[in-house]
Formats: C-alpha cells, structure tokens, sequence
C-alpha cells in the first residue's frame, strides 16, 4: 500500500464502539453469529491492556480486528507468554496486508508487556489462517491439545 494515500489502515485501540462492526466482521468470515460471545469478549477486553486489542480503520469503518493478551499463570505458562485469541478481516479488504499490520502491532505490544513467544490455537482445516500464521513465521509448538468427547 502507498504509504502516502489515504487507504491506509490505522491500527488503533478496539474500544466497545467496535462491537458492532467486529461482529459484522465475525459473521462474515465464519458464516454464523455469535453475538453473546463477542458482548463478553469485549467486557473482558476492557479489563486487559488496550495494547491487547487492536482494529484497523480504513477512511473510518473498522474492516479487521485481533484480540491477544499476556499471559499471567493461565495453564501454567509463565508470563513471557503470549496469546493471539482471535483475527479477523472483511473478506472485502483481505490479501491486503491488514492482517499482517495487526499482527505486527500486536507482536510489538506483547514485547514490550515482556512477552518473548506468542501461541495460537488453529484448526488444522483452516488452510487460509495456517497459511497467514506460516506466513508470520508461526511454528508447530511444544503445547499439546488435548480433547475428550463426552
Ligand atoms: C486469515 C486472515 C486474518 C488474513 O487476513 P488478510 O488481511 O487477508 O491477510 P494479509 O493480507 O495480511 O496476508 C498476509 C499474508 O498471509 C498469507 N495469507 C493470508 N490469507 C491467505 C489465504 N487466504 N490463503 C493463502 N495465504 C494467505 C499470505 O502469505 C499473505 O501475503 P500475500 O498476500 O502477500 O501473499 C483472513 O483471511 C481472515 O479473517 N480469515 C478468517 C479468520 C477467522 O476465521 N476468524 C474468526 C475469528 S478467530
């Protein structure tokens, strides 16, 4: 993108302003709503650090979101550890580099919280989040998911 044009991205502090939009957004790349999920998720956001959770506006509408954090104890881990809990782009702005700037953000905002390795949580079928995830340079962990069906 040029950097001297108006198109592109802000990346900015989500705030609960959002909500609407990212849900639109949500809806959108996954094919269903969830709008509980979100009305929670955007209250528990509001306790973590702004740095956690991130939109990028395009000419003011909100067309991608990212949510991470920084791990206390949860599961163990110790606090050097980060999380990417969900990402979003409006399948109208994507394969523009959008994801990749919120990501970029965030990495740099998890490093300065002391963060020095990021996890997330893909489905295995999910070829175009893998493939964006590879492409950030995210590698097979250490962490093992475990399920039991009941
Ligand atoms: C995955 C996703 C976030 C990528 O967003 P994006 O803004 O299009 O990604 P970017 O343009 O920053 O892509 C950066 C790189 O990632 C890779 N990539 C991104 N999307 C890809 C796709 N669909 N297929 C293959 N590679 C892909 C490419 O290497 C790309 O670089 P390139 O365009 O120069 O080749 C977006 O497709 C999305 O929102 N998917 C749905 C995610 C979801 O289900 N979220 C639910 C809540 S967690």
């Amino acid at each position: 993108m040029d950097a001297g044009s108006s198109r592109v991205p802000i990346i900015r502090p989500m705030t609960g302003k959002d909500l609407q939009r990212i849900m639109e957004i949500d809806t959108r790349v996954l094919g269903q709503s969830r709008p509980e999920y979100w009305e929670l998720k955007l209250e528990l956001t509001g306790r973590k650090s702004p740095a956690a959770s991130l939109v990028a506006e395009l000419e003011g509408k909100v067309v991608g979101f990212i949510i991470g954090d920084a791990s206390g104890w949860e599961y163990a881990v110790p606090r050097n550890i980060g999380w990417i809990d969900a990402i979003g782009v409006d399948p109208d702005y994507q394969r523009k580099g959008i994801a990749k700037m919120l990501l970029t953000e965030m990495v740099d905002n998890l490093k300065k919280l002391g963060v020095t390795r990021v996890y997330t949580f893909v489905n295995w079928r999910d070829w175009s989040l893998l493939r964006f995830f590879d492409g950030m340079g995210f590698r097979r962990g250490d962490m093992m998911n475990l399920e039991l069906k009941v």
